[in-house]
């Protein structure tokens, strides 16, 4: 037997996820005093390399939007604050670390920026990401 491509199996793991969590219903409100102040680090400590938080204009070429069309969405709560501060290194980073610079307050802040301009379906996927993650902590 023909072994599936590994993206297939990975894109089936998603709409499993995607589907699973379409049933457990939408996504949490987002708190807007908290996507205020994510609104404001964003611009001065982002944006400027990711372009505007839901479109992607403006970002430089190697760097992913933010938006509904980037991936940053497919990536847990917990994670996403590992990687801007840091604590989650890969092969070939070139983000910046902004441990010293953002408390992990402050990360959470930005999130719940980027999460308002995501659509209903990226949070509610994006939400039991971040749970099942916690979860498996
Ligand atoms: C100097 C440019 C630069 C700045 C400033 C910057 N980034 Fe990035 N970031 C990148 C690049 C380039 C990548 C893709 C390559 C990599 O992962 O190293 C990236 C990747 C990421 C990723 C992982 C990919 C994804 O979409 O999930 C996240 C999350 C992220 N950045 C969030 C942020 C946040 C939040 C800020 C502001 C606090 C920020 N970045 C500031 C350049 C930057």
């Amino acid at each position: 037997m023909k072994a599936f491509h590994p993206s297939l199996v990975s894109l089936g793991l998603a709409l499993v996820a995607l589907m699973a969590c379409e049933s457990n219903g939408s996504a949490p409100t987002l708190d807007s005093a908290e996507v205020a102040r994510g609104r404001a680090i964003y611009a001065q400590s982002c944006q400027q390399c990711h372009g505007e938080a839901a479109t992607g204009t403006g970002r430089v070429a190697e760097a992913p939007p933010h938006s509904n069309a980037g991936h940053t969405w497919h990536h847990a709560d917990g994670q996403i604050v590992d990687i801007v501060l840091g604590r989650f290194q890969y092969p070939g980073r070139v983000m910046p670390t902004f441990a010293g610079q953002l408390t992990e307050a402050q990360v959470m802040d930005v999130l719940a920026y980027l999460k308002s301009n995501w659509g209903e379906e990226q949070r509610a996927f994006q939400s039991q990401v971040s749970q099942q993650w916690e979860a498996g902590k």
